[in-house]
């Protein structure tokens, strides 16, 4: 949900990390980590309601108020990470809320884990110079509340293959129906 849209966009704004993850493959788990973090695919939480007063910052939340929580800006929070608006595949992000915390916490964590590993995992061996293909500027994000991802991420790519086919063409080639091995 977002984690490879978000996490590739990152990459994309560092392009030297894409060689990076390249070259250590073993860095990976790491990175989907601080990708999660640093642009967070559900930004806001289900309602809470405080079962008492709390007093955060400057802001007195009383006993019943309803509270919405954005896990991106706490992912971000500079008291929690050193240089938030930083993507830096090499820090151990291990407190991010990007799966919520507590009872709630994401069902599904471990499946997303594996997932945006075993994508980035694909991708990035077989697509190089990878890069958008239109002014990044210009990419629109997804209205709403609950989840932050992009309308559309047009990307340019070389395709090269670990042995020296092309993909693209390779998975043209494949049959339309039967059993693929
Ligand atoms: C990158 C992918 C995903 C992200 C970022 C994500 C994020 C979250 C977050 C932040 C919550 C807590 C919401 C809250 O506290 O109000 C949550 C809950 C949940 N997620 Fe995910 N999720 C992801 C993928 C999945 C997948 C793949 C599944 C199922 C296969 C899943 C199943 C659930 C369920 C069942 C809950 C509710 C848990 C509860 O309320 O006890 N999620 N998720």
């Amino acid at each position: 949900m977002n984690l490879l849209g978000n996490g590739l966009h990152a990459l994309l704004q560092n392009p030297h990390l894409l060689d990076k993850l390249r070259a250590d493959p073993d860095a990976l788990p790491n990175a989907v980590e601080e990708l999660l973090r640093f642009d967070s695919p559900v930004d806001i939480t289900a309602w809470r309601y405080a079962t008492e007063a709390v007093q955060v910052g400057d802001v007195t939340i009383s006993s019943g108020d309803p509270v919405l929580i954005s896990l991106c800006a706490a992912n971000r929070d500079p008291a929690a990470f050193a240089g938030p608006d930083r993507v830096d595949v090499n820090r151990q992000p291990t407190k991010h809320l990007a799966f919520g915390f507590g009872t709630h916490y994401c069902l599904g964590a471990p499946l997303a884990r594996l997932q945006g590993e075993v994508a980035f995992a694909a991708v990035l061996p077989r697509f190089h110079d990878m890069g958008f293909s239109t002014d990044p500027e210009e990419l629109r994000w997804r209205s709403g509340l609950l989840r932050r991802g992009l309308e559309h991420l047009p990307v340019s790519f070389r395709p090269t293959s670990t042995d020296g086919s092309c993909p693209v063409v390779a998975a043209e080639r494949l049959p339309t129906s039967g059993v693929y091995e």
